[in-house]
C-alpha cells in the first residue's frame, strides 16, 4: 500500500495539495479533518457540548462517517446524509478543533483511518497523521505557510461561498485553532523529524503537488 501522509495547521493548503496529489497518483484522498467536522456538526446539532467528553463519548456510535465519490465530486456522508458543505461553516471549525482534543473522539476516528489505510493507496491530510495515525508511512510531509497567507486562503474561501466576514477575524481564528491544534494533551500537531517540510507560502498548490510527487518517486525508486 502507498501512504502519502500530510500534517500542518489551518490554511496550509493541505486539502488542495492532498486532493492533486491522490488524483495525479491516481489513488484515494483522505480528508480527516472533514471527520472531525462531521462529528463536531453532530454534536452541535443534537445540542450536545464538544468540550464534554463523556457526552460526547454517548453519541458516537450513533455517528456514521463515510465517503463517496472520487475526485471534486467526492462528498462526505453523515449518517448517509450529504454534510459537505455544512462542514465548511465558520462556527464548524472551531468546534471541531475543540472535539478533536477530546481522546474517545480521537480513538474512534483514528481507528477508521488506520483501516482506510491498510486497505488503499492513500492521501491523508490532517494533524496527528505523520505522529500517530501513521507513523510509519513510508511518504511524510508537513505543509505550513505564513500565518497571513493561510488566513487569506481561508478568508477568500468564505467569502467565495458567500460568508460576510472580516479578513482580521478569519486571521485571528486561524491562530487560535492554530495554537489549540498543536498544544492539546492528546495528539497535538507536530512537525515530526522524519517528515519532510513545505513552506508553501510563495508556492502554488500545483508546485506542491509536484514537489511531493517527485519525492515519491525518488523515494520508491530508492528502493
Ligand atoms: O483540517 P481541518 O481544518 O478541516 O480540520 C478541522 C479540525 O479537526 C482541526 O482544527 C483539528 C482537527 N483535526 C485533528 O485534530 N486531527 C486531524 N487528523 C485532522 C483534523
Amino acid at each position: 500500500m502507498i501512504n502519502i501522509a500530510i500534517d500542518g495547521p489551518s490554511g496550509a493548503g493541505k486539502s488542495t495539495v492532498a486532493k492533486l496529489v491522490a488524483a495525479k497518483l491516481g489513488i484515494t484522498y483522505l480528508d480527516t479533518g472533514a471527520m472531525y467536522r462531521a462529528c463536531a456538526l453532530y454534536a452541535l446539532r443534537n445540542g450536545v457540548s464538544v468540550d464534554d467528553e463523556e457526552a460526547v463519548k454517548k453519541i458516537l456510535p450513533d455517528i456514521r462517517i463515510s465517503f463517496t465519490g472520487e475526485g471534486e465530486s467526492k462528498k462526505i456522508l453523515l449518517n448517509g446524509e450529504d454534510v459537505s458543505s455544512a462542514i465548511r461553516e465558520h462556527y464548524v471549525s472551531k468546534a471541531a478543533s475543540d472535539i478533536s482534543k477530546l481522546p474517545s473522539v480521537r480513538d474512534y476516528l483514528v481507528a477508521q483511518q488506520r483501516k482506510i489505510a491498510s486497505e488503499t493507496d492513500v492521501v491523508l491530510d490532517g494533524r496527528d497523521i505523520t505522529s500517530n495515525v501513521l507513523p510509519h508511512a513510508e511518504f511524510k510531509f508537513f505543509l505550513t505557510a505564513s500565518a497571513d497567507v493561510r488566513a487569506m486562503r481561508r478568508y477568500k474561501e468564505l467569502i467565495a461561498r458567500g460568508a460576510e466576514i472580516e479578513f482580521e477575524k478569519v486571521k485571528a481564528d486561524i491562530i487560535d485553532r492554530d495554537k489549540n491544534d498543536s498544544q492539546r494533551a492528546y495528539a497535538p500537531l507536530v512537525l515530526t523529524p522524519d517528515s519532510t517540510l513545505i513552506d508553501s507560502s510563495d508556492m502554488s498548490p500545483e508546485q506542491v503537488a509536484d514537489l511531493i510527487i517527485s519525492c515519491v518517486s525518488d523515494g520508491r525508486r530508492g528502493r
